[in-house]
């Protein structure tokens, strides 16, 4: 059974715990909070700042927005001497403003990437564009940080996420301030029905995976002509491996270097700003079937993702070169 309700309902009467932490940098999985022993409450998500670091880890896909804190902020005041308890499904905190873009979305990214590239690299009231929008995470951190998001994505899930190939984006030329994508990482997700989904180019297979960064080029080429001259995007990746049909035994598997592939891509159009590694904490690194195949297997399973920052840095000579 959950208990009281935290978020946009501050007419609850029955908070009964209160377990603020103070803001750490990084996450100590030692202090995890034991879902056993105490289901469905758990501590508030640490206060996130700016990393300082290229080595980013938070514990959790979401960070609690300043509409969350407002709201638990005027239930103190209403219940104040009383103590609170935070309720949970799954790894959302209940309650609006909790969470950005949609948990049930396979491949959402997590927000605090976003918000930690916003918050570098944007000022209120930019206008921010995620090209492969999805469950709107992007959407949902700009709310939060004062900026004009705009989605598109092939597979929309919110009204206000336009459907659109990125390959051809229905903007500008100079007229967004920052861009973030996080694209399909080859075939291990199907996103959609729709033919144009980049997630059905395989990055190995036959063609060595052709098809898919001559996709995701065109992608890159079309990003750079909408954003403005010495502004920044971010991009969010993973490489992938996976093990070859009918080929038993440890070192049998195809290793693709998705994110040196297309970072090499990127700089064909962007100056690269910086390489950050983001720690993954995909509940399946923690399997002990998953775990042991790695061991057995001789293969690495993904401990991290790439977040290339590059800036868009254009004179007159750079844009003849790559015509
Ligand atoms: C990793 S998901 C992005 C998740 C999103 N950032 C979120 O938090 O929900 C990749 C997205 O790329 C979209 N996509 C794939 N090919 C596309 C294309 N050619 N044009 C636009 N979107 C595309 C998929 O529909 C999918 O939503």
């Amino acid at each position: 059974m959950l208990a009281a309700r935290c978020g946009h309902e501050p007419a609850v009467s029955s908070y009964t715990r209160c377990v603020p932490r103070p803001p750490r940098d990084r996450f100590d999985s030692s202090r995890r909070p034991d879902r056993g022993e105490t289901p469905f409450v758990r501590e508030l998500r640490p206060q996130l700042r700016i990393f300082p670091t290229t080595l980013w880890e938070y514990p959790s896909q979401h960070y609690d927005s300043p509409a969350m804190r407002e709201s638990q902020k005027s239930a103190r005041r209403e219940h104040d001497a009383q103590p609170r308890v935070l309720e949970i499904e799954g790894d959302a905190v209940v309650g609006a403003g909790s969470m950005q873009g949609e948990k049930d979305y396979v491949g959402a990214t997590p927000s605090w990437i976003i918000w930690q590239l916003l918050s570098r690299y944007t000022r209120e009231g930019d206008t921010v564009l995620d090209p492969m929008c999805g469950s709107g995470t992007t959407l949902d951190v700009c709310r939060d940080l004062t900026r004009t998001g705009v989605g598109f994505d092939l597979n929309p899930q919110r009204p206000e996420i336009k459907r659109n190939d990125s390959r051809a984006l229905p903007l500008k030329n100079e007229s967004v301030d920052f861009v973030f994508i996080d694209p399909p990482y080859s075939t291990h997700v199907e996103y959609s029905d729709d033919d144009r989904c980049i997630g059905k180019l395989d990055s190995g297979g036959a063609d060595h995976g052709k098809a898919y960064y001559r996709a995701m080029e065109e992608v890159i080429r079309e990003m750079h002509r909408v954003l403005k001259n010495r502004r920044y995007m971010g991009l969010y990746v993973s490489d992938s491996w996976r093990k070859r049909k009918g080929e038993p035994g440890a070192g049998s598997g195809e290793f693709m270097p998705i994110g040196f592939e297309l970072f090499a891509i990127m700089r064909k159009y962007f100056t690269p700003v910086d390489i950050i590694c983001c720690v993954r904490h995909n509940k399946k690194l923690e399997y002990g079937n998953w775990r042991k195949a790695a061991e057995e297997g001789n293969f690495f399973l993904r401990g991290f993702n790439y977040c290339f920052i590059m800036k868009k840095v254009e004179d007159a000579n750079e844009s003849k070169s790559r015509s």
